[in-house]
């Protein structure tokens, strides 16, 4: 029997809230405290990390790269109250491992309507960008958008889907933004957070996960070092990729460049988990073996890793209970 779920919700605790309290007196100014329980100064960004630490550790299936590579650099923008650029991430790896999953806990821990804040904005290649001849209208709308509402709310949250299918050249607009120099009207921009999502580099860190596995490395063992690089390289050859020729990983404007690792037989059940505790149900041998059965795992050989990851536990749940 799992224990029930520790519940992970922001400002959880009095006295986790006074110790934030305590924090922001220490290191930041009348003016900025003031604007932290105003309702407006901020916005409604009122970011609860410990919840959101709280909350990786519990439902984030076998990512110890991404998990800590998220937080450190989450914590080191949030408490500085003059960042000096934006900070900026991209994540990468197969789909259903679960940087979806994480953006969305970033916009639920930092601002106070989580993904329905009105300073969180997600951007999909289907939805907003679809046809490639289009191209001049949504670069320039892309640019108004970022700056009109980088003008109403320094803290914003900007989630870009699916970078691997966006019409090419519509990225070169966001350059200027990610950088350190970006000052418009008295306004700086640096507050603001820029999440880039693909599968990108996919591929390769399966490579290396699977070395890591046939040479009985622990997959902890696994470091950002080994895998930044060919990420890096996986990008700036994939002429698909919204950042081809755009400059942004020329002039190195990404903060962190998150690996997302093939998740295994024990991690698709860890999901399985969740999902079943998510909907309020017992673990159940039954549903558990029977959504394992009807996974696809690679490699031919090995049947080591999830082809989609946990992408489809929770509709596969359905089926079975
Ligand atoms: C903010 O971005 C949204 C798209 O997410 C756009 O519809 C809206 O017009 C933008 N607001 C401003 C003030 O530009």
């Amino acid at each position: 029997m799992a224990a029930a779920p520790r519940s992970c919700r922001p400002w959880g605790s009095l006295p986790g809230l006074l110790a934030l309290v305590s924090a922001a007196t220490a290191t930041w100014d009348l003016t900025s405290l003031r604007c932290n329980f105003g309702s407006f100064c901020e916005c409604d960004f009122r970011p609860d990390l410990a919840g959101l630490e709280c909350d990786l550790a519990q439902h984030l299936a076998g990512q110890h790269l991404a998990k800590a590579l998220v937080l450190k650099s989450l914590k080191a923008f949030v408490q500085d109250p003059a960042p000096n650029k934006p900070l900026v991430l991209s994540l990468h790896g197969l789909s259903g491992t679960g940087k979806s999953y994480v953006s969305s806990l970033l916009a639920k821990y930092l601002f106070r309507g989580g993904l329905h804040s009105p300073h969180v904005h997600h951007f999909s290649p289907i939805i907003h960008f679809s046809h490639p001849n289009h191209i001049e209208r949504y670069k320039k709308d892309l640019k108004s958008w970022v700056q009109g509402n980088l003008t109403a709310c320094g803290r914003s949250l900007f989630l870009f889907d699916e970078m691997d299918k966006l019409p090419l050249g519509l990225m070169e607009v966001l350059r200027p933004f990610l950088g350190a120099s970006w000052v418009v009207y008295g306004t700086n921009y640096r507050k603001a957070i820029f999440i880039f999502i693909s599968n990108t580099g996919g591929e390769q860190i399966n490579q290396v996960a699977l070395e890591a596995w046939r040479s009985r490395r622990d997959r902890e063992e696994i470091e950002l070092q080994e895998l930044e690089p060919i990420i890096s390289r996986a990008v700036l050859d994939n002429p698909h990729h919204g950042f081809w020729h755009s400059g942004i990983m020329e002039e190195h404007l990404l903060d962190a460049v998150v690996p997302f690792l093939p998740l295994q037989r024990h991690h698709v059940r860890h999901c399985v988990l969740n999902e079943l505790a998510h909907l309020g149900l017992e673990p159940q041998d039954e549903v558990v073996q029977a959504v394992l059965d009807s996974t696809t795992f690679f490699p031919e050989e090995e049947q080591l890793f999830s082809s989609n990851g946990c992408k489809t536990v929770a509709s596969r749940i359905a089926l079975f209970l």
